[in-house]
């Protein structure tokens, strides 16, 4: 939702800029803009689209300047045009600010300023702050911007600059991230630490509240009162190659790719193999919660959603306590039943999704205790939780996430045995057989990616599918959830994931030679009762793309030559949604390549939620 970048320092402002925007463009990207200083005084230059549209007219006319800040769009309010691209700036040109986020009150501040005499020229909400900075400015722009903070109502993480204050730059946070990066120097702002990871390791996470100005040599934290605010700083251990292609074509093909070692990253120092125990550190602060909730609540979008219902299926299954998965989105608009009982557990990538963190919120406002499974350290999640799982899948940068999933799908084992162990319910003997298989993942997930089987091939047919039924069962009924999701977001064919056994409650009607079929048969509880759902697709004439455990010649008895076997290699039930996934994110990429279609960055869409 909005990318954010500012420097100040002896750099080209410009260069570093719309490099760290490169790294940023997930966030948003129907169109782009920068301003700096120089001598000359704040130039700004704006593009429709794409930031490549923005660099080929920094090529044409060249920009440069020693401080400055830039904004890559995910547009809200104004459609995505060169005016409504940010920076916006006020009346006398002087002055300009990036946002992301939304002004809720921006027209009743608008009609006042405009009342005042200031003339608007675009439909967003963020030229509203513009003006309203402008109004109340004395002389010093850390000021106005505190005053002027004191009036907005809703979320933001604000950038602006002054031309008549060199070097120096104003931040606020309420809501969407911020981070400070820090150098010798020079200083950096941007709305995560991944656009910053080739100048910097050290950052300081803005809070809700926060005011910060930079200057090359010094950085002021105040809250709203003015009042000096003391931070730590955190060195952020990800590697800037992380956040590079890496000679893959596109970013997901590559976290596709990284799972295994992602999945090993996250197991790795967790599993007590020998004792049969889980050592969960950064848990420790939160153990009296986990031993005695009476029930959990998890929490979150999307893909991370997904995990929750696999996440639903371990807790429930090893450590014996009843678990309920809620969307961030819905939490809060019925009336759930919680209570110091509950354990409410937030899984997000980002830890900055603005639904899972109101819901989170709620629930902890509500008595619960929450702990939090997510992929970045810092993020606001991890300082709201009294605890966080971290997944170690590194950043993620392709819109579709995939890496993170299968990440939090570990992280979820590590909390299930946990919680059984804690609580009594786990053996240790049975603790160290699941580690012991947990162990063998990353490894089988190299395998799987190795050796995926026709799906380029299958990619050729599914193009012209006008719809996809992603089926599982159980604790893969999720996994078809994912792969649906997966399915639609980059290649924008229509797909659903549903439970095998509801199909013939209503869904059977679609089946026709134009519908996808894919189903998830891994051996295990509900194998049987798959096939004879996969038989129920057949008699209708469907084709089946089915993907089953490596060795089975059942399967293969009831497929036929319009259909497609997927092998997988064979793991204990509970683990194999890892292994089910993947050739379901890969045919979900060969067919967004194979349409055409932006992987990385499909329309419509941003990584990080931070709006509701
Ligand atoms: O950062 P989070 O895990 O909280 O993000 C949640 C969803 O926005 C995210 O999983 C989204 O659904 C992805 N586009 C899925 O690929």
């Amino acid at each position: 939702m909005c990318g954010i970048v500012g420097y100040v320092g002896s750099r080209d402002a410009v260069g570093v800029i719309l490099d760290g925007l490169k790294r940023l463009e997930y966030r948003g990207y129907d169109s782009a803009g920068i301003a700096v200083v120089s001598s000359g005084g704040l130039q700004r230059r704006r593009s429709e689209g794409k930031l490549q549209n923005l660099v080929r007219s920094l090529a044409a006319e060249p920009l440069s300047g020693a401080f400055g800040l830039g904004h890559t769009r995910w547009a809200t309010h104004g459609r995505p045009s060169e005016e409504n691209a940010h920076p916006h700036q006020d009346c006398t040109g002087r002055l300009v600010v990036v946002h992301n986020g939304i002004i809720e009150n921006y027209l009743a501040l608008k009609a006042r300023l405009e009342g005042a005499g200031h003339r608007f020229v675009t439909q967003t909400d963020t030229e509203v702050v513009a003006h309203l900075v402008e109004s109340l400015y004395a002389g010093s722009l850390e000021e106005a911007v505190r005053r002027a903070v004191g009036e907005l109502e809703g979320i933001y993480a604000l950038v602006l600059m002054h031309e008549s204050e060199p070097q120096t730059l104003v931040a606020a946070r309420v809501g969407p991230p911020l981070v400070v990066g820090l150098a010798e120097g020079e200083h950096f702002l941007a709305s995560d630490v991944a656009a910053l990871l080739p100048y910097t390791r050290d950052f300081v996470f803005l809070d809700d509240g926060d005011i910060v100005t930079v200057t090359p040599g010094a950085m002021r934290l105040v809250n709203a009162a003015g009042e000096p605010v003391v931070r730590q700083a955190q060195r952020i251990l990800w590697d800037p190659i992380q956040a590079e292609k890496g000679g893959y074509r596109h970013f997901m093909l590559k976290e596709i790719h990284e799972q295994p070692q992602a999945v090993r990253d996250t197991l790795f120092g967790r599993m007590g193999l020998e004792e049969g125990e889980v050592h969960i550190e950064e848990l420790a602060g939160a153990a009296a919660s986990l031993a005695e909730a009476k029930r959990v609540v998890l929490i979150a979008c999307g893909t991370s959603w997904h995990a929750a219902l696999v996440g639903k299926f371990l807790i429930e299954q090893i450590a014996g306590l009843p678990a309920e998965v809620d969307y961030g989105s819905e939490f809060r608009y019925r009336t759930p039943i919680v209570d110091a009982s509950t354990l409410a557990v937030a899984i997000s990538q980002s830890g900055e999704t603005a639904d899972t963190l109101a819901a989170f919120r709620e629930a902890k406002r509500l008595g619960a205790s929450g702990v939090a499974i997510c992929n970045v350290q810092g993020s606001m999640l991890t300082r709201e939780a009294a605890g966080t799982l971290l997944t170690h899948a590194g950043p993620e940068i392709g819109v579709a996430s995939t890496k993170a999933f299968t990440s939090q799908l570990v992280a979820l084992a590590l909390l299930a045995l946990h919680l059984g162990r804690l609580r009594g319910t786990l053996s240790r003997d049975a603790c160290r057989r699941h580690l012991e298989s947990l162990a063998r993942l990353p490894h089988l997930m190299e395998q799987a990616l190795a050796a995926p089987g026709p799906i380029e091939e299958l990619a050729k047919a599914a193009v012209k599918a006008s719809d996809f039924l992603y089926l599982g069962r159980g604790i893969h009924y999720p996994i078809a959830l994912e792969g649906a999701l997966k399915l639609k977001e980059i290649s924008y064919i229509h797909a659903e994931g549903y439970p095998a056994g509801e199909m013939k409650h209503g869904p059977i009607a679609l089946i026709d030679e134009r519908m996808g079929i894919v189903a998830l048969c891994p051996r295990g509880r509900v194998y049987e009762k798959m096939l004879s759902n996969v038989q129920e697709v057949k008699a209708r004439g469907g084709r089946v793309i089915a993907v089953a455990t490596a060795g089975d010649s059942e399967i293969r008895r009831i497929l036929d030559a319009a259909d497609t076997l997927l092998e997988v290699p064979a793991l204990d039930e509970l683990w194999s949604p890892l292994l089910f996934v993947l050739p379901l994110q890969l045919l979900a990429y060969y067919t967004a390549v194979r349409a055409g279609r932006d992987v990385d960055q499909p329309r419509n869409l941003a990584k990080s939620v931070t709006v509701e």
